[in-house]
């Protein structure tokens, strides 16, 4: 047993409802990697070890619950394209595809640890992460494996879009029979992209049939919805009781009533809305009507190259109606409750003792620093 007490933080937001928000002047020690004791530095304990942090604010390290960190390839010319004012319409998929089933598992391993190693480096220390550019049984297990070297939220997207060459009911009985039983034992989730608006993703009785199957093989579930255009990805996924609706870029009063009375917490992705030149979603609708936001990156080759969570903050805080302390919020604790992790996301006694250093006085620095490296990830 080793006792690791860090000293010297000038402010440290908990999400511990018995301080008043953050604390000044304050001191943490972390057991075994899990937080022992929070409170005022001139009340810290003895411990083993002792880091001095000279001031800087600490926040619970940020849970990036949506990602898809594994692929091949380069789709900067689409980006381009669609500054230019091509829209999205998930095309582009393909083009992924094609490169990450040409890749060996090196080259996809070295692409996918500098990007986690990229997203820890700016304060990430949990991340999730969907397969979904394999498409077929052997590439989409690859990425399965591949993902889980790196992290245990792993989820199986085989409905990312239907790929060439397959006939969509053939597909879905895939994704729903072979496809799904090689890719359970490497994943905690299952996913589906239901966008009626795109000729290449699943409308909603398809990922209805997607979702069913998954939940029987125990895989919890996630929703890719509402990203391109209403539909019923929202009310589907809190009708199944999936741990996350995310995109919810377009929503009708009753998508807001439905995930305000749900478990389904709504995982917003402005990276995605920023990529592809999008309205954003109104982040203060379902905030003031009660339902619970997470922000995450969708770090992908497509819509978000970013793994920043700092900048998701950013422009939650500058372009979606949302609060700093409430960005902050939804970056950690909001994505560990998208991942169902109570162990996550705040720094109350027994959680995992993972932080985001910011070198900066204040969490603000996280919305008023747009674009500055200041965060961290320590796992202590
Ligand atoms: O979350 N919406 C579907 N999937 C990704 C985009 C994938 C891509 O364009 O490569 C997303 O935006
Ligand atoms: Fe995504």
């Amino acid at each position: 047993m080793t006792s690791h007490l860090v000293t010297g933080i000038g402010e440290l937001v908990t999400h511990d409802p018995r301080f008043d928000g953050p604390l000044l002047d304050a001191a943490l020690v972390a057991v075994d990697g899990r937080i022992a004791w929070v409170g005022p530095a001139a009340e810290a304990p003895a411990a083993d070890r002792r880091t001095d942090l000279s001031g800087a604010a600490v926040v619970p390290g940020f849970v990036d619950s949506h990602t898809h960190l594994v692929f091949a390839g380069d789709r900067a010319a689409e980006f381009e394209s669609r500054m230019a004012g091509t829209p999205y319409t998930g095309g582009g998929i393909a083009t992924t595809v094609a490169a990450t089933r040409a890749a060996t598992d090196d080259e996809l391993r070295t692409r996918l640890r500098s990007l986690a190693d990229e997203a820890r480096a700016q304060g990430t220390t949990t991340i999730e992460i969907k397969s979904g550019y394999g498409l077929d049984v052997d590439t989409e297990v690859r990425l399965l494996r591949l993902a889980r070297e790196v992290t245990d939220e792993t989820t199986f997207l085989g409905a990312h879009v239907v790929p060439a060459g397959i006939d969509r009911d053939d597909y879905l009985a895939l994704v729903t029979g072979e496809m799904l039983t090689a890719c359970a034992p490497h994943a905690r989730w299952a996913d589906v992209f239901c966008e009626p608006a795109s000729p290449v993703a699943f409308d909603g009785d398809e990922a209805r049939a997607v979702l069913v199957a998954a939940r029987a093989v125990g895989l919890g579930l996630r929703v890719h919805g509402n990203q391109l255009g209403p539909g019923p990805g929202v009310q589907l996924a809190v009708e199944l009781g999936a741990a996350s609706v995310d995109h919810c870029t377009c929503l009708t009063d009753a998508d807001v009533a439905a995930l305000a009375d749900g478990d389904t917490v709504a995982t917003l992705l402005p990276g995605v809305e920023f990529s592809t030149r999008s309205p954003y979603p109104d982040a203060r609708r379902l905030l003031d009507a009660g339902a619970e936001v997470a922000l995450a990156s969708d770090c992908n080759p497509g819509t978000c190259f970013s793994t920043s969570m700092p900048l998701m903050i950013a422009l939650a805080v500058r372009e979606m109606g949302m609060t700093i302390a409430e960005a902050v919020r939804a970056a950690t604790l909001g994505g560990a409750h998208a991942l169902r992790r109570d162990d996550l996301g705040h720094l109350r006694v027994g959680a995992r003792a993972h932080l985001a250093v910011l070198d900066a006085p204040s969490h603000r620095h996280l919305a008023y620093r747009p674009g500055v490296p200041i965060a961290r990830g320590v796992s202590l």
